[in-house]
């Protein structure tokens, strides 16, 4: 079983999707074994994103994820960094297949609804930005 880590971001939290964005993981299959809603400050997005620091689209980008609440969740299945990766598609929504979240539910490349680990290796590490291993339970 794999542990993957998902954000619901501030565009789906405020247009009320999360049950709906829920039901897609469990529907695949995907267990839901921590979750919890919080807003991040700029300088903690900014932290969780560093890889992206010398993009150009950073600076707004760690604004609009700090703009409101978002729903950190771990996800946890067979193959599900894999599976996640699967369901919520392209990262631009205009990109992404029919029937994924991103394609459903996001707006734009930026407010593209969802994240998700896109290894293993980092989703151990996005998972201990959220989550103590006390949260997760399975
Ligand atoms: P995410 O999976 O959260 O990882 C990094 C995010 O940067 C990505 O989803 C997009 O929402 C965002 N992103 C990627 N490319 C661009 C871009 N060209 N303009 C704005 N945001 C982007």
């Amino acid at each position: 079983m794999e542990r993957t880590l998902s954000l619901i971001k501030p565009d789906a939290v405020s247009r009320n999707l999360t049950g709906a964005i829920n039901s897609r993981f469990e529907q695949a299959g995907l267990r839901i074994i921590a979750q919890k809603r919080l807003r991040l400050t700029t300088s903690q997005a900014e932290k969780f994103y560093e890889i992206h620091r010398e993009r150009a689209f950073y600076g707004s980008f760690c604004e609009y994820m700090s703009s409101g609440p978002i729903v950190a969740q771990v996800l946890g299945g067979e193959n599900a960094v894999l599976r996640n990766r699967e369901l919520m598609g392209a990262t631009n929504p205009a990109n992404a297949e029919i029937g994924t979240i991103r394609r459903d539910f996001g707006e734009s490349i930026e407010h593209n609804a969802v994240h998700g680990s896109d290894s293993l290796e980092n989703a151990a590490v996005e998972i201990g930005f959220f989550f103590s291993e006390l949260e997760i339970i399975e």
